[in-house]
């Protein structure tokens, strides 16, 4: 296995550096306090081509591979989370229509990314159904040439933004996981916004609650086959958890050097803490975890890559990722004592964004039930990709 990146992948994480140290990481901390929704920041990004980075070519995207994602994701992660993922969200909503769109759905909708700094919404979640997709109550009746959908959807990434949603609904209300099907919805369809979230970290992100009350969109706005949008939604996380990962790496190496540059500063017993072992061991543990997750990481993309099933390895990286830059980023608030509790000082908004790598994309406990079922049943890790 060689993990030597090619020239276009340095300059493209170099390109992503640059971005996150210009244009995010000058305002994170304001835009944190203040819950400001970084539209400038989605502009710009586009223009310099840094989302929808997995629309292929032929609909106008840089078709990047999984691993260059991954590397771009790191980056937006260290400038800032909650801007990183208010840019990269367009990826999760857009995966759906690659995998299973036709050809005039794909041209219509990822056209629109391409074309103009859009955004997509990806909307599986609901009040009552999160971990456990197949509880969802959202419904898609057919209805002449079309579907009606009706239903909620919550947690919902730049859902008071987006153009269009891949929405996944119950075609059969008695099939559990196999009467759920998925649908690309304009935003024009009668999308309603209920709610923006307030929430504890990741503040510049929009998260909303979304409603489809009669809305209706023609059949070929499904996606894929009619019952079987539980594997498009599952396949299209198997494709974005490495991203997701990425972040969280991103998180945790921007808390480790916020705590090796201040325990260099901070002098105690006559000495910078950085000369105590207590926190050397500290600062070491933290410099192992970045590096273990991002090779965790770097694994799940190459194997997409590659065109090989990396569901057990985006669970494995996914779950590391985000529980160390849980440890990291907390941590590095010990390392700063009191003042590492103080909004003076940027370690504590990294504490609150790292935990919600712990929740969405799958919480670091749904990700331990598919590393558990893969190793029970290892039948599905040499399964291709598209399986
Ligand atoms: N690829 C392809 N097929 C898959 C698959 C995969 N990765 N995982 C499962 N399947 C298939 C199975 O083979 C099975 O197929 P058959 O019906 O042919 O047998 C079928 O799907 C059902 O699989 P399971 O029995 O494993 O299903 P389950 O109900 O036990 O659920 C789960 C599995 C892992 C718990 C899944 O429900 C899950 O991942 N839950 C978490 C959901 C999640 O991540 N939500 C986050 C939403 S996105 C977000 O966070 C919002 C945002 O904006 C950031």
């Amino acid at each position: 296995m060689d993990f030597t990146l090619t020239d276009e992948q340095k300059d493209l994480r170099e390109l992503a550096h640059d971005f996150a140290v210009k244009e995010i990481r000058p305002v994170a901390w304001e835009y944190d306090r203040e819950s400001t929704w970084p539209e400038e920041i989605v502009h710009k990004a586009w223009e310099v081509g840094l989302m929808n980075t997995h629309i292929p070519e032929e609909y106008g995207g840089p078709g990047l591979d999984y691993l260059s994602g991954c590397l771009i994701e790191e980056e937006m992660g260290w400038g800032c989370s909650g801007i990183g993922t208010s840019l990269m969200c367009n990826g999760l909503a857009l995966a759906p229509v690659v995998l299973g769109g036709s050809e005039e759905v794909r041209r219509h909708y990822l056209g629109m990314l391409t074309e103009e700094p859009r955004l997509a919404s990806f909307c599986l979640t609901e009040p009552d159904a999160g971990s456990d997709v197949s509880g969802m109550r959202t419904t898609a009746v057919r209805k002449g040439s079309g579907y009606v959908i009706n239903g909620t959807k919550t947690f919902i990434t730049n859902g008071s933004h987006a153009d269009w949603y891949t929405v996944y609904a119950k075609t059969d209300t008695d099939a559990g996981h196999k009467g759920i099907s998925a649908f690309v919805v304009p935003r024009e369809a009668g999308v309603t916004v209920d709610k923006k979230e307030d929430k504890l970290g990741q503040r510049a992100s929009d998260t909303a609650m979304i409603s489809f009350n009669d809305v209706e969109i023609p059949a070929e706005n499904l996606l894929g086959e009619e019952n079987k949008g539980f594997k498009l939604a599952m396949m299209t996380l198997d494709r974005t958890r490495p991203g997701v990962a990425a972040m969280a790496v991103g998180i945790g190496r921007a808390a480790m050097e916020f705590a090796a540059d201040y325990s260099k500063e901070r002098v105690q017993f006559g000495v910078p803490i950085a000369m105590h072992q207590a926190i050397q061991f500290m600062i070491a543990d933290m410099a192992t975890k970045v590096e273990a997750a991002r090779l965790l990481v770097w694994q799940s993309g190459a194997l997409l890559d590659q065109d090989k099933r990396n569901t057990l390895a985006c669970s494995h990286a996914k779950r590391f990722a985000a529980d160390s830059a849980m440890e990291i980023a907390t941590d590095a608030v010990q390392v700063y004592g009191g003042y590492g509790f103080i909004k003076d000082y940027p370690v504590e908004k990294l504490m609150r964004d790292a935990k919600i790598m712990q929740l969405y994309e799958g919480t670091s406990q749904i990700q331990r039930l598919v590393i558990a079922r893969e190793v029970l049943m290892p039948r599905r890790v040499a399964e291709p990709a598209t399986a």
